[in-house]
């Protein structure tokens, strides 16, 4: 989600990020830099009066020093120009052809789409709404044939549904849209158009399709039924008016980034749940404190009043159901998807996992709110590659860290684990169904470093290292600042390098550095760190997903680049990490007016590249020759299709190189 939207419904949602709902003092280190300074005394002189010097560890510099003879970028491709218009730019020589829109059918059967007359039944066997996260399951191995997996984060009525929208003034003047109280149809569109679809797709001649009748193909709403699996499951938290086993849930909701497990599973991460919930919770309720840490309710929507279970003063303990991470076995269509209550309860963005070198794996989670923790859980079995039955369950059993980075550059991986430290009957919970229900909680008494709004973070298999896309925290006061959160009104957000120890990725600790500082290099108050071989539209600011390829090289898209904020719109970025390249970045595609970039996706072969372009035209009021709000019957962009009764459609792109071969040389 974007939160620089200009729509009432994204602004709502991350208003709820603010440093308000941690309330703890952890890790706001701000005194402890001046600390981290003079224990570094070769750092002592021009550099350790600059800002950046901070960030950057002795090994680094010297490592740099060492590779500036080699600094070749490992990307060769002719960048775009930044702009903003009503569609989509790939770099000269490359296809980006769009795959699947909003809408689409994935099945034989499914009804044509006809966006004045959609039926909840019709939109739950069409691909959903705001595509986010993309995955990839190869069939027999292959980078040609195989199941995409998507999330469809959540919706955008008034992109959507026709005549819903009135345009009022604010206080200023300026035109705003108003959106108008849902009906029961509506609301069921839209539940219908949240969760995932799983769909398989073929390569024939270069070119991407969709298979309909692949017997796979599968969309998850958030009405389907999932079971709430490991150690909260049955817990009496969990239990509610409809599901008195505590185990039940229908849907999941607002799912963000996600992940492909080693054994081929689905993995997705229920991100902003709370905005789905109203109502007040009883007076008498334990709730009250887990719900406010975690901003429940925000009725951003309206399902509330047509399902009960969205209510909190009818059913109290549905919000203590979302907030997951779902694994979908996506071998069989009727699956009955598992929420892995094991790897935590928050805003989870994105669950990208690695085997570590003795089989064990391990799942990089962020929780994406201001002032949040990146976690990673670690399984207690190990991955078997022989076997993929036998690997089903390991995300019932393992350890949740979390992290705390450190002024000396190391970071910490702390156990959230009930029974250990502070995370006991005499900080109110009993056991670790407990700890997970209320994560936050666990990690604020852990002591957790508090971040820059973690999202995806990217193990690489290549060098060892790890990425953590911090999108961005304007709320973070001079006070507040810390190492591995430099700046103050961190507008433009920042990536962190992690390497854990030995290389080993389930390793409770290693040391961390500051990749990237994004934002406009050429002012200085911004502070970015781009290399100078960095062009004007190599830049970026609001890393929100990443990709590693198969030959390490890393990708970043973005969400919240804008006329306003940075003058361009998002879109996907190859950013060298290696050498004297370290820190160029350069624009390889970018989004229609109004959209972030999610998903991406490089296949293993590295001849496609798959893009996720969610909420186009959704604003315009900042780009100029639009200037009003953008809504169904006066939209900033009818991409892709460019028909005059066709809205404008959320769409997954599949990019290829004009006559074949490997991306981005
Ligand atoms: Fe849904 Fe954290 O972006
Ligand atoms: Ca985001
Ligand atoms: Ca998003
Ligand atoms: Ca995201």
């Amino acid at each position: 989600m974007n939160d620089q939207s200009p729509t009432f419904r994204t602004s709502q949602l991350e208003e709820n990020t603010g440093p308000g709902h941690n309330p703890t003092d952890n890790a706001t280190m701000g005194e402890l830099i001046a600390a981290r300074f003079s224990r570094r005394g070769f750092l002592k002189g021009s550099l350790a009066v600059s800002a950046i010097a901070a960030t950057v560890s002795p090994m680094a510099l010297m490592m740099a020093d060492d590779a500036r003879a080699e600094s070749k970028s490992a990307f060769t491709f002719e960048e775009v120009e930044v702009g903003i218009d009503e569609t989509h730019h790939v770099a000269a020589g490359y296809d980006a052809d769009v795959l699947l829109r909003w809408g689409d059918g994935i099945f034989a059967d499914s009804p044509e789409f006809d966006p004045l007359n959609q039926t909840p039944e019709s939109q739950a066997k069409q691909f959903g709404y705001n595509n986010d996260y993309v995955g990839y399951i190869p069939i027999d191995g292959s980078s040609e044939h195989g199941l995409l997996v998507v999330n469809h984060e959540y919706t955008n009525e008034h992109l959507m549904f026709p005549g819903i929208v009135k345009v009022v003034k604010d206080d200023k003047g300026d035109a705003k849209i108003e959106i108008a109280p849902a009906d029961q149809k509506r609301v069921d569109i839209e539940m219908a158009a949240h969760g995932g679809t799983v769909v398989e797709i073929k390569k024939t001649d270069g070119k991407w399709q969709v298979v309909k009748d692949g017997k796979l193909n599968r969309r998850i709403t958030a009405n389907t039924e999932m079971q709430l699996s490991g150690p909260v499951a049955g817990h009496d938290r969990v239990k509610t008016v409809a599901d008195a086993s505590g185990k039940k849930v229908l849907g999941m909701i607002n799912n963000c980034s996600g992940g492909v497990t080693p054994w081929g599973t689905y993995v997705s991460g229920e991100e902003n749940i709370h905005g789905y919930f109203t109502g007040k919770l009883p007076e008498d309720s334990k709730e009250a404190a887990n719900y406010k840490r975690n901003g429940i309710p925000e009725t951003a929507y309206d399902w509330g009043k047509f399902h009960d279970r969205f209510d909190l003063s009818k059913d109290p303990n549905e919000a203590n159901r979302f907030g997951y991470v779902v694994e979908i076995d996506v071998n069989d269509p009727n699956s009955i998807p598992k929420k892995r209550t094991a790897l935590g309860r928050f805003k989870h963005e994105g669950a990208d996992s690695i085997v570590a070198k003795d089989g064990r794996v391990v799942f990089y989670l962020g929780d994406d709110s201001r002032f949040e923790y990146v976690y990673k859980f670690v399984t207690t079995g190990k991955f078997n590659p022989d076997d993929r039955a036998a690997n089903m369950d390991l995300l019932d059993d393992g350890t949740l860290y979390v992290a705390k980075f450190d002024v000396d550059g190391s970071v910490n991986w702390l156990p959230v684990v009930f029974g250990q430290g502070p995370l006991t009957e005499a900080n109110g919970f009993a056991s670790q169904a407990d700890v997970l229900i209320e994560t936050r909680r666990a990690g604020d008494l852990l002591g957790a470093t508090k971040m820059d709004r973690p999202e995806d973070i990217g193990p690489n298999g290549v060098n060892g290292k790890v990425y953590v896309m911090l999108t961005n925290n304007t709320k973070r006061k001079d006070d507040q600042v810390d190492a591995v959160n430099p700046r103050a009104k961190n507008a433009f957000g920042h990536i962190v390098e992690i390497a854990e120890e030995d290389g080993n990725f389930a390793a409770t600790k290693g040391k961390w550095e500051i990749l990237l500082k994004c934002g406009d290099p050429s002012v200085a108050d911004v502070g970015a760190s781009f290399s100078t071989d960095t062009t004007k539209n190599g830049w970026f600011g609001m890393p929100d997903n990443c990709a590693v390829d198969a030959d390490g090289r890393l990708w970043i898209s973005t969400d919240g680049n804008s006329p306003k904020e940075t003058g361009r719109t998002d879109g996907l970025w190859a950013v060298d990490t290696e050498g004297g390249a370290r820190g160029t970045s350069k624009l390889f595609f970018r989004v229609p007016v109004g959209a972030e970039m999610c998903g991406p996706l490089m296949l293993p072969d590295m001849a496609t590249f798959m893009v996720a372009v969610q909420h186009p035209g959704d604003g315009g009021d900042d780009w100029k020759p639009f200037g009003r709000p953008s809504y169904y019957e006066d939209l900033s962009t009818r991409w892709p299709d460019f028909k005059d009764h066709m809205p404008v459609r959320p769409s997954v792109l599949a990019i290829t190189k004009k006559g074949g071969g490997k991306i981005g040389v």
